[in-house]
C-alpha cells in the first residue's frame, strides 16, 4: 500500500495551457487519464491516512484505528455487506483532520461508493453516538431526535447500537487492517454517485 511518487504528482507529461481558457482537447484528454491514474491510488491513500489512527487513545480503552477495526469486525461478522462495513471501517478516518466535524469527512469520502442510507449513517452518526454519551459532558444526549423523521433514523441508531458504540473493548479479536484492505478496494474500484463518474467509466 506505497503511495508512489506517479500516485502523488502525477507523470512528467504537462498540459500546456497558463490557464484553463487556453486548454485543449488534447490537454484534458492527458490530463483525464492521470486523473484515473490517482484515482485509483485513492484507496492506498485511504489505507495510509486509516494508519495515522493507530496508538492514538485520546483517553478512550482502545486507539483509533483499534475502534475502526473494532466497529468494522462487528458489522462484518453480523453480515452486514461490504459496503457498510467499508463505511464502518472509515467512519471516523475525519478525526486527524476534521477534528471538529469528523462524521462529514468520512460521508464525503465514501458517498461515491455506497447508498444514500449507508452514507447517511455515516454522515450523520455523531449525533447518534452522542445518545450514549453527551450527558456526561453538559451536552444532549437527545440529539439525535432531530432526525427522528429520517427514513434513516433506526438504521443509524442501530450503527451505533450494535457497532460504534460497541467498539472500545481491548480483548476483543478484530479482524487487522489487512483483512479489509480487499473490501476498500473493490468498494472504491468504481464510483456510482460522482461528479466525475463518466470519466472513471470512459477508462
Ligand atoms: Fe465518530
Ligand atoms: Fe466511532
Amino acid at each position: 500500500m506505497d503511495v508512489t511518487e506517479d500516485t502523488l504528482h502525477g507523470a512528467t507529461e504537462r498540459a500546456k495551457f497558463r490557464e484553463m481558457k487556453e486548454g485543449t482537447r488534447e490537454d484534458w484528454a492527458l490530463i483525464g487519464g492521470e486523473y484515473m491514474n490517482f484515482a485509483r491510488g485513492l484507496p492506498d491513500r485511504i489505507l495510509a491516512h486509516l494508519a495515522l489512527l493507530d496508538g492514538d487513545f485520546g483517553g478512550f480503552p482502545v486507539c483509533r484505528l483499534e475502534h475502526s477495526l473494532q466497529t468494522a469486525t462487528r458489522a462484518h461478522r453480523d453480515g452486514r455487506d461490504e459496503t457498510y462495513v467499508v463505511m464502518a471501517l472509515l467512519h471516523d478516518i475525519g478525526d486527524t483532520l476534521g477534528t471538529y466535524n469528523h462524521p462529514e469527512v468520512a460521508a464525503s469520502i465514501i458517498k461515491p461508493f455506497v447508498s444514500e442510507e449507508v452514507h447517511w449513517i455515516c454522515q450523520n452518526h455523531g449525533h447518534f453516538q452522542g445518545y450514549y454519551y453527551f450527558h456526561f459532558l453538559g451536552m444532549d444526549r437527545e440529539s439525535r431526535e432531530q432526525f427522528r423523521g429520517s427514513p434513516h433514523f433506526d438504521a443509524c441508531a442501530e450503527f451505533c447500537e450494535k457497532y460504534d458504540q460497541a467498539a472500545f473493548d481491548p480483548d476483543y479479536d478484530s479482524e487487522p487492517l489487512a483483512f479489509f484492505e480487499p473490501m476498500v478496494r473493490r468498494v472504491m474500484a468504481r464510483p456510482v454517485n460522482s461528479l466525475y463518474a463518466r470519466v472513471a467509466e470512459a477508462a
